[in-house]
């Protein structure tokens, strides 16, 4: 018996993830919520042959407390998307009083869920979940997630590509690390499933890291102005969803990128292999019933690798900051 909660479900996200979660087997209750639309979203998909009761719900006559009693995984697409131009900080400006709103509601209602968080900008929101969560004192750095997948799927995609097979894409595992934005995602190619050919020149393994880092900009300027990556993120966001739900049933040794707070296990040791005092960092984490077992090293990277890393260090840093003085000293 699982329930999972998708709070933005009828956006462009909310609602291929949405089915993709009715798919899930597992999933014995599914609430879609949104400030519009979730009801017609839920029928429609309550004829499809799965066990997932699905219901939904909109924010008159508590919607959205309904939708979280006794929710185990809530998600979270609500918020506004990019257009041409904007970076996903410049979301921050609308997203974080939708994220901190929710997350009042997630605190109150349904303190024990698990929480995947995919509103941008991402570095700020998850910080965000976790401030409104201390308030309440129900803050537990285990259950808490900002989904980095899509940067995962990406450099699957992007490296089969560069290796001249599309085939290998689905078995293409590559740790991204850092956070989700821009230079703060980073790629460790060394650490491929699939290697990368060692003659291959720099000019090659850069942009492709730079596809990786800015892939999220080529669907914002393909989409020109109707939004940002919906279809991928919806696949990505499944497939996150879905090792949650394995491993809260049970299953070990499941390990996956995410974005965590980084004061629980493994956090000071990675804290210490970045040389920098940071809350939180994308890095895979080994996951089990209770949600985070364990935030993994980065293992052995590679001297280009260590100058991404510094990189993204400052950016992540500053984003941090914002998204926890939202909460923490809020403008009047
Ligand atoms: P969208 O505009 O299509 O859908 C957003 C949905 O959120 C809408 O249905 C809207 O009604 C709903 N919403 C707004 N305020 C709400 C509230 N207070 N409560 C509940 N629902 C609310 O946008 P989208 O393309 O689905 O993108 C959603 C978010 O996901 C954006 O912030 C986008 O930047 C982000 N995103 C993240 C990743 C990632 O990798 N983490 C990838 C793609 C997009
Ligand atoms: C992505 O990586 O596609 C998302 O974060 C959406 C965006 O704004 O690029």
């Amino acid at each position: 018996m699982v329930k999972a909660v998708v709070l933005g479900a009828a956006g462009g996200i909310g609602q291929p993830l949405s089915l993709l979660l009715k798919t899930n087997l597992e999933v014995t209750e599914l609430a879609l919520y949104d400030i519009v639309n979730a009801p017609g979203v839920a029928v429609d998909l309550s004829h499809i042959a799965t066990p997932a009761k699905v219901e939904g719900f909109l924010p008159p006559d508590n919607g959205l407390q309904k939708a979280l009693a006794g929710a185990e995984v809530v998600v979270i697409p609500a918020g506004v998307p990019r257009k041409p131009g904007m970076t996903r900080d410049d979301l921050f400006k609308i997203n974080a009083g939708i994220v901190r709103d929710l997350a009042t509601a997630i605190a109150t209602t349904a303190p024990k869920a698990f929480v995947l968080v995919i509103s941008n900008p991402v570095n700020s929101t998850v910080p965000i979940v976790a401030e409104v969560f201390k308030q309440h004192k129900v803050f537990d750095p285990k259950r808490l997630f900002g989904v980095t997948t899509l940067d995962v799927v990406r450099a699957s995609t992007f490296v089969a590509e560069v290796l001249g097979d599309r085939s290998l894409s689905p078995s293409v595992a590559v740790p991204v690390v850092g956070g989700h934005s821009g230079v703060t995602i980073v790629p460790l190619l060394s650490q491929s499933s699939h290697p990368l050919p060692s003659n291959l020149d720099t000019s090659t393994i850069d942009s492709l890291v730079n596809r990786i880092q800015f892939g999220g900009d080529e669907v914002v300027k393909a989409k020109d102005g109707a939004g940002s990556a919906t279809l991928s993120m919806a696949y990505a966001g499944a497939e996150f969803t879905t090792k949650i739900i394995r491993a809260l049933k049970g299953e070990r040794g499941i390990i996956v990128p995410s974005y965590v707070n980084l004061t629980q296990e493994g956090g000071e040791a990675l804290k210490k292999d970045l040389g920098k005092e940071l809350d939180y960092f994308s890095a895979p984490v080994e996951l089990g019933p209770n949600g985070v077992e364990k935030i993994n090293g980065l293992g052995a990277i590679a001297p280009a690798e260590r100058v991404l890393i510094d990189a993204a260090l400052p950016e992540l840093v500053a984003s941090i900051e914002k998204g926890v003085s939202f909460i923490q000293t809020p403008k009047l």
